[in-house]
């Protein structure tokens, strides 16, 4: 009777000592099955009473040494898939090359606009920004708009809601307005920024575009000044050998002109975007009226000045070949790493 029992003890060891359990389910599965208060080893102790009585005390020493032996294999294993478990938690592999920052690129826009600034820099032009949100003294009525001017119209010119005073400036010579009534002549402004009217946005047109503006006031400038100023910016601009001046109107400059570079007919784009003329037209400009300088409190018969303005939207796709206005707007990240690099 008594070896039995103890050839059942001797084989609950073996079991325990073969046992592989792997994962923190089995482990479980196993403390269940020998070391739980309802496992094999409880039950092994049970049997001492089956057990010779000369014998006891032998079986009781083998009994806790299974007890122990069940015990210790499970505390290994479950340090070891404590450890394990903590390796699992993800640590960055620090030596794996990091993740690319693009340095990006300046807009086409800028790129542009800093290079005219440049030009008019070297003769002396200093940059004015002003607001977006103007009035509609500075936008229309100082510069000479009358109040029926199809320019006004709603269709033309976003209006703050509500406000038939507030709206977003339609041009750039809004800031010839806020610089002639803030300072003194001399003023030699070159001014930069964004302008919105209210058009059907297509390839060519936009609610939003950009301008810079120029404004030179002084005593005795003349239209010969303008004529040399534009002059210079063409062949620094563009490398154009002439210009030319159209006669055009604006409200607010008297005479008035269009100016045009120009480009030459080297290949077909050329013939294209000149309409087989060779020339382009690039700026409006013109003497300020001085309608214009009495309004901003300026004496028109001490001083005079030229203005322009010029749209950056159509130089920007004429430099570029850019075909479509709308990809100067979408932020296409396609689209605008072309110009890395460019300053
Ligand atoms: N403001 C005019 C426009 O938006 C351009 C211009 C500016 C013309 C200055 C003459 C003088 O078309």
């Amino acid at each position: 009777m008594s070896a039995e029992i103890f050839n059942k003890a001797n084989a609950l060891l073996s079991e325990i000592q073969e046992a592989t359990p792997q994962t923190k389910d089995e482990l479980e599965e196993y403390r269940i099955k020998y070391i739980g208060s309802k496992g094999l080893i409880k039950k092994l102790f049970g049997e001492i009473r089956h057990v010779d009585k000369d014998k006891k005390r032998e079986f009781g020493q083998l009994a806790n040494s299974v007890k122990k032996a069940a015990e210790a294999k499970f505390n290994e294993l479950k340090a070891e898939l404590e450890a394990a478990a903590d390796q699992d938690v993800e640590v960055p592999d620090l030596t794996a090359p990091g993740e690319y920052f693009g340095l990006g690129a300046r807009h086409p826009i800028s790129l542009l606009t800093n290079e005219i600034i440049e030009v008019f820099n070297r003769i002396g032009f200093t940059v004015a920004e002003e607001r977006e949100i103007e009035d509609d003294w500075h936008n229309f009525s100082a510069m000479n708009t009358p109040e029926d001017h199809p320019a006004r119209d709603m269709q033309d010119t976003f209006y703050l809601k509500d406000s038939t005073k507030m709206l977003l400036r339609t041009h750039t010579s809004s800031v010839q307005a806020r610089m002639m009534t803030a300072g003194e002549p001399p003023i030699r402004i070159i001014a930069p920024g964004r302008v919105y009217r209210n058009e059907t946005i297509s390839a060519r047109s936009h609610c939003q575009f950009h301008q810079v503006e120029g404004l030179y006031i002084a005593e005795n400038v003349s239209f010969a000044d303008l004529k040399q100023t534009l002059l210079y910016f063409a062949k620094e601009m563009y490398g154009a050998s002439k210009i030319r001046l159209r006669p055009s109107y604006f409200p607010f400059t008297e005479p008035s002109a269009e100016m045009d570079i120009y480009w030459g007919l080297k290949d077909e784009t050329d013939y294209r975007i000149t309409k087989g003329t060779g020339w382009l037209e690039i700026l409006g400009c013109g003497m300020v009226d001085p309608n214009v300088l009495k309004n901003c409190g300026i004496d028109p018969e001490r001083y005079s000045g030229f203005a322009f303005g010029m749209g950056i939207e159509r130089q920007a796709m004429l430099k570029y070949r850019i075909s479509d206005i709308r990809y100067l707007f979408e932020n296409d990240v396609r689209f605008l790493k072309q110009f890395e690099g460019a300053m």
